[in-house]
């Protein structure tokens, strides 16, 4: 496969979101199913990045998650205080990575080059994949704060330009159905890793491959 680049989605791809489920109980207490809160709570944050990418506003996701957190509470009948929300925010700075996120980013990083591309900020993703020993298998971060709008608008897939590659020589690899579609509208060569076992979006936009895990990725790419 003629590939020159490799651009990862970070939040859901390359780290588990619901690995938040046990610092979400933790902050929580026995109050609410963590599952559903964390659920309701990742919905929001990607529904309010489409709002106000649709309104022409733009603040960083970490914002957008602040207020897709205070959105959760008030539904929960919660009392917010700065406290908790911070608590709950720390979460996403301790995201777990899928294990063979751990075992064959190292693998790829040796025959292309990699990237992420995500909502995250670059600060953020950087000490994340820091933490876990990952960042040195990156040699590009790219991030919608460059932009100032979120996925799926072209104009955040075709960041891969800036970096000297068309959209359709970077693979984007992404478990996120609706960052999938992004993708594929944007003109990149994508990779849908199921990892939750989702349907794609019913819009007419297919993946070129779709895998269940990074391993299998590999062995199409090796191919
Ligand atoms: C990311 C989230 C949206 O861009 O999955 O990393």
């Amino acid at each position: 496969m003629d590939v020159r680049l490799i651009a990862f989605d970070v939040y859901g791809t390359l780290f588990d979101v619901s690995s938040l489920r046990d610092h979400v109980a933790r902050a929580l207490g026995g109050s609410v199913d963590p599952g559903a809160f964390l659920d309701t709570w990742r919905l929001k944050q990607i529904e309010y990045s489409f709002l106000v990418s649709l309104m022409g506003w733009f603040e960083d996701f970490k914002s957008i998650t602040v207020r897709a957190l205070r959105y959760t509470l008030k539904l929960y009948g919660l009392e917010e205080s700065s406290g908790l929300i911070d608590s709950l925010i720390r979460g996403w700075g301790e995201l777990k990575p899928y294990s063979d996120t751990l075992t064959v980013i190292p693998r790829l990083s040796e025959r292309f080059r990699l990237a992420t591309l995500t909502n995250g900020s670059r600060d953020a993703i950087s000490s994340l994949l820091d933490k876990w020993g990952l960042r040195g298998y990156f040699t590009d971060f790219l991030s919608v704060t460059d932009v100032k709008i979120y996925k799926p608008s072209p104009k955040v897939y075709r960041l891969v330009e800036r970096l000297g590659f068309s959209v359709s020589q970077t693979l984007m690899v992404s478990s996120n159905p609706w960052d999938v579609a992004g993708a594929v509208n944007a003109g990149m060569r994508v990779c849908y890793l199921n990892r939750r076992g989702l349907p794609l979006e019913e819009l007419g936009l297919e993946p070129e491959i779709e895998v269940g895990s990074l391993d299998e990725l590999y062995g199409v790419l090796a191919r």
